[in-house]
């Protein structure tokens, strides 16, 4: 309705209806209005102003018709405008609700549309994950130890100096500590003993000893940490695998045996090896296992001659300590050192994944970029 010449907010008098058929005429016109107003009100903001321009209690168009038509009607109209009036609320009333259901049902079929599933559209593709390479190199040495017999044991990553160092024949003062720079805990006062990060795997020698009577042959896969500064060739948190063969006649022989065959299994037939001698507390005869650089095929240099910097010239490239089990070590776990023999060794696991893959950052190994990991299924 037009609020300029909107008949309903003059009265009766004012607009010169004094006969009943005036008002019937005045309200057919009121009707008409609405019904072309419904019809122009298609989404749901213009519905809604067009339901709170007829209804609104104050100033809604029925209202302004009590108000100014009904209430100072005249006597003998009041009747026939009451009538009216009735019959244009009931009209006004039925079309609203109808228009109302109409208007939410539509919103409803609106939702369910863009919620119904399509079936023929292609499925989501998840890529599938798969194993870090040091866990892939791993499971690797473990297959190959475990088909000679070895079996896999576990130890914790937190330690007690016990384990870590004395028990290993490295007493408190003994300058090897220097080398394994240790994350301690911090404890409470009066903790009964220091705890720190496990330096290398070797404890777990001490706690499979403790647990059986020779023969042992295990393999202890893990990680170990250590205050090392983080370079191409190290890093605060890397994995060793520790191997412990101890039985009553276990020879030098068996040891070298053992190391070359994994060796072989691992790398190829084609990789040259190498025992220099070196020194741990816990064994004796101790060795460091070299193998061949399969960077510059153990020539020390380069295709273009400049010399090979993964071996930096020497043509052999350090893999892990190892040794002949100190008798010493025995004393700590009751074996009696006069009639048991054995060997360790503690490979660096991402060492010797950096070899296999030649990889020349160990860093790589922990961004856990997805780009370096793909390359590795
Ligand atoms: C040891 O940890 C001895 N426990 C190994 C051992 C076991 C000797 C049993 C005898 C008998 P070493 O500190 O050399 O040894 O470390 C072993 C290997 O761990 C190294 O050869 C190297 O491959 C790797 N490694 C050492 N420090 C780091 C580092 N910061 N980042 C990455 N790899 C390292």
């Amino acid at each position: 309705m037009a609020t300029q010449e909107n008949p309903t907010e003059k009265t009766l008098d004012q607009l010169g209806a004094a006969q009943p058929e005036q008002v019937t005429a005045l309200f057919a016109e009121v009707r008409r209005k609405f019904d072309q107003n419904s019809a122009a009100a298609q989404d749901e903001p213009a519905f809604k102003e067009f339901r709170d321009s007829w209804l609104a209690r104050k100033s809604g168009i029925l209202t302004q018709i009590t108000d100014n038509w009904l209430k100072p009607a005249k006597v003998d109209l009041k009747r026939v405008v009451g009538q009216e009036l009735n019959a244009l609320k009931a009209h006004v009333q039925e079309i609203i609700t109808q228009r109302e259901s109409e208007l939410s049902s539509a919103a409803g079929d609106s939702v369910s549309a863009a919620e119904r599933i399509d079936l023929s559209l292609p499925g989501v593709t998840r890529p599938i994950g798969s194993h870090h390479l040091i866990r892939q190199v791993f499971q690797e040495i473990e297959d190959i130890f475990v088909s000679i017999g070895f079996s896999v044991a576990e130890g914790p990553e937190i330690e007690t100096p016990y384990y870590n160092f004395e028990a290993l024949n490295i007493p408190e003062h003994h300058p090897v500590r220097d080398d394994m720079d240790t994350f301690y805990l911090d404890l409470p006062k009066g903790a009964a003993t220091p705890l720190l990060l496990r330096t290398h795997t070797s404890p777990v020698q001490i706690r499979s000893m403790e647990k059986r009577q020779p023969p042992v042959r295990v393999i202890a896969p893990g990680k170990v940490y250590r205050r090392d500064n983080p370079d191409a060739t190290h890093s605060f948190m890397f994995h060793q695998i520790e191997g412990l063969a101890v039985d009553t006649d276990i020879t030098f022989c068996d040891f070298t045996g053992t190391i070359e065959y994994f060796i072989r299994q691992f790398f190829g037939a084609g990789v040259k090896t190498r025992f220099r001698p070196s020194y741990f507390p816990f064994t004796e005869p101790s060795v460091e296992f070299d193998m061949s650089c399969i960077f510059c095929g153990g020539s020390g240099a380069n295709a273009n001659g400049t010399t090979c910097s993964k071996c930096k010239g020497a043509g052999w490239i350090e893999l892990f300590g190892a040794g002949m089990v100190d008798p010493a070590v025995y004393g700590f776990v009751n074996y009696d050192p006069k009639k048991v023999s054995g060997f360790a060794f503690g490979i660096g696991i991402d060492r010797l994944a950096m070899m296999k893959y030649e990889i020349d950052d160990i860093q790589v190994l922990f961004q856990n970029d997805v780009r370096f990991l793909k390359q590795f299924p």
